[in-house]
């Protein structure tokens, strides 16, 4: 995870195509795997937020690579783990490949979340697959923040999709809410936000009416959100720039490192002028406040 001062990506990056083999696969819930992969020749490290572009097929010639977020990485092993929900050629090809298949892989790609130093307070709303960067970022806040109280968020249309044996797994507690009822909030994952931005506002303003020190904030210090493009438009809407926030951008992506401008995504600036950024390169992490999300 960068601190705040390593926040712009760095000019002269570095990315290395590699080969990995798979040495684990199973299903986690319907139609969602978690993969681990074993890639020896790579030294370097991962923070949450970024992402690897994985060859999804085994054409010589073929370029169907798709990027998927760091899940989780164990350096000592050199192990990569993805989690991945079958949704189409490249993801249907990935779940049929045995133990010992090799793949090519290009990292590291992209950024990461920006968690500020001080930040007590901390909520991170994940909605289907935007989970994976999400337990990434609260495993790496449980080793490196213990004092941060952070409250996980997780949406899905149904039980299946909110990846339960994920969160026993990693021993985090999360508030699940599913949009057909089945588990957890009947709704969407934006109205526990909701519910717990208001009462967090609440909590602030009356700890600052007995208290002339307005540095005891009882709210949010940090947000981060990765999920449906609907889902982080609305935890932006809930949010109205009230605390530092960020969102985990998936656009579709070719190249991944900021040279077809395949996955371009409009920002607005500080001073509202509105810019474009390569969800790759520059993201796939912005500040939530200023990406115009396009629905
Ligand atoms: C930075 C980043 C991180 C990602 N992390 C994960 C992850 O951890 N786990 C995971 O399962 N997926 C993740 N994705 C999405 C993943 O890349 C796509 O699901 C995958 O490329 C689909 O490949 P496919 O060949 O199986 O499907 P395709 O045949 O290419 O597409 C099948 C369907 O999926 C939709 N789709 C494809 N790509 C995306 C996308 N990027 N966003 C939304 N819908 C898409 C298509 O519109 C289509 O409806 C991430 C995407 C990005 C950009
Ligand atoms: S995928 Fe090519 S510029 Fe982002």
């Amino acid at each position: 995870m960068n601190t705040e001062a390593q926040a712009a990506p760095p000019k002269n990056r570095r990315y290395f195509h590699l080969d990995c083999a798979i040495i684990g696969q199973r299903e986690i819930a319907q139609e969602h795997f978690v993969i681990r992969l074993s890639c020896p020749e790579y030294d370097g490290d991962f923070s949450p937020g970024q992402f690897v572009n994985l060859k999804c097929d085994d054409t010589p010639y073929g370029r169907l690579y798709r990027p998927f977020s760091i899940l989780r990485y164990h350096k000592h092993s050199r192990t990569i783990e993805i989690l991945y929900k079958v949704v189409g050629s490249g993801t249907m090809w990935l779940k049929e490949q045995p133990e010992g298949t090799v793949l090519k892989i290009l990292l590291p790609l992209g950024n990461a979340f920006t968690v500020p130093n001080g930040a007590r307070r901390v909520a991170l709303v994940a909605g289907g697959v935007g989970i994976a960067p999400m337990i990434f970022l609260a495993e790496h806040l449980r080793n490196t923040r213990p004092q941060a109280d952070v409250l996980f968020l997780m949406g899905a249309r149904a039980k299946d999709g909110l990846c339960i044996p994920l969160f026993e797994e990693a021993r985090i507690d999360a508030e699940y809410a599913t949009e057909d009822g089945s588990f957890g909030h009947n709704g969407l994952v934006t109205d526990l936000l909701r519910q717990r931005f208001t009462a967090s506002s609440a909590e602030q303003s009356d700890a600052q009416a007995e208290s002339s020190d307005s540095a005891q904030s009882q709210g949010f210090d940090y947000i981060a959100c990765c999920g449906p493009t609907a889902m982080m438009a609305e935890v932006q809407h809930i949010v109205e720039g009230r605390c530092k926030a960020e969102a985990s951008l998936e656009e579709r992506m070719a190249c991944g490192i900021g040279a077809c401008f395949g996955c371009v995504q409009t920002i607005r600036e500080d001073d509202g002028t509105i810019a474009r950024a390569t969800t790759c390169r520059d993201g796939p992490v912005f500040p939530l406040d200023k990406v115009v999300f396009e629905q």
